[in-house]
């Protein structure tokens, strides 16, 4: 299984770094436009083989698409943060010409990839590339939810001083720190609702958390974090190479689901080898559907911005 990832900065190169690790592609090709980025990336990554026994290939390459041919995961994590002084609408220009160039040259040379969008804003990066490429909605997938998700049970093992792994939960909803939804009504320790154990006021602790979780990072590091974003893609893309058909938080196409139409934004999925093999609906609240509804709206009008 040949995967590419595009983008060799803090976000791409942890993530090609992190498929390595779980062993699950026998190629891995970054790509970057800083000349020879990814080939020192990708050096690096291939000399930690011998001493963390994997057999992964890992090449870089400074904008040869030829190199990408015929994968069967891309990924696109190139782009720019936003910087101080910047309005969300000049980077929302600049992302989105870089995300539309790249999908088209990546599917010139994997016409059948499962595309996995990273760049920010997710949701209106994920929209754009399924717009932009006409590509059918189950093989286009945002991720943000498999992180903040992560991220919300890490603030839920510490609350409830459990191990983060017997702990149950996800968040929907946008990926932004307003727009997100940690869904803490159905997050469970072991099967049994966190509720049982955290007060309300804690539980409220734990969803503002998550919800700053990236600008908390931002603040202690001065730039976005790494490690969890590039963790959180390898998760996605074992699901897919592996057709797992894990239960992920994905931001994907909506016609009806959730009430919504003509917006990508994070709802549970099924993700296997044909990408999004389901979108699952909960039973949500009329909190959490006015919640996901007010979401939704932020998430259109960030959307709005692309045709500006
Ligand atoms: P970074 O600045 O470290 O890396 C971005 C890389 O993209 C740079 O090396 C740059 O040279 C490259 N690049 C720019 N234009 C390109 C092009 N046309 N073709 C190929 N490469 C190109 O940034 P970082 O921290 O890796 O973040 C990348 C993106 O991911 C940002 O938009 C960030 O906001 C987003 N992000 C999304 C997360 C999510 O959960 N969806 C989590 C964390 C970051």
């Amino acid at each position: 299984m040949k995967v590419t990832v595009v983008g060799a900065g803090n976000v791409g190169a942890t993530c090609a770094d992190a498929i390595a690790h779980r062993r699950i592609a026998s190629e891995v090709v970054l790509i970057d436009i800083k000349e020879g980025f990814a080939e020192g990336k990708a050096l690096d990554i291939m000399q930690t083989q011998t001493t963390l026994g994997f057999n992964t290939k890992v090449t870089g390459s400074t904008n040869d698409y030829s190199k990408t041919a015929g994968s069967d995961v891309v990924v696109i994590t190139s782009g720019i943060p936003r910087k101080p002084g910047m309005t969300r609408e000049e980077l929302i220009g600049i992302n989105a010409g870089i995300v539309k160039g790249v999908a088209e040259n990546l599917l010139a040379h994997s016409p059948n990839a499962i595309i996995v969008v990273v760049s920010n804003p997710m949701d209106t990066m994920t929209y754009l590339t399924l717009k932009a490429t006409g590509l059918p909605k189950n093989r286009i997938i945002g991720m943000g939810g498999a992180l903040d998700s992560s991220r919300f049970k890490c603030y839920l093992s510490q609350a409830l001083d459990k191990p983060a792994n017997d702990i149950q939960g996800m968040v929907i909803g946008g990926h932004g720190d307003t727009t997100m939804i940690p869904l803490t009504r159905l997050a469970s320790y072991n099967g049994v609702p966190v509720s049982e154990f955290l007060s309300e006021e804690e539980l409220a602790k734990v969803a503002a958390d998550t919800m700053v979780g990236g600008a908390t990072l931002t603040g202690l590091l001065g730039t976005s974090a790494w490690y969890a974003p590039g963790a959180s893609v390898a998760y996605l893309v074992d699901s897919i190479l592996n057709d797992q058909k894990k239960m992920i938080p994905c931001s994907v196409f909506l016609e009806g689901e959730y009430g919504q139409n003509d917006i990508c934004i994070g709802v549970p999925c099924i993700i296997g080898k044909n990408g999004v093999e389901k979108i699952v609906s909960v039973e949500l609240n009329d909190d959490e559907k006015a919640k996901f509804a007010k979401s939704a709206d932020a998430v259109r009008a960030m959307n709005g911005d692309l045709s500006s």
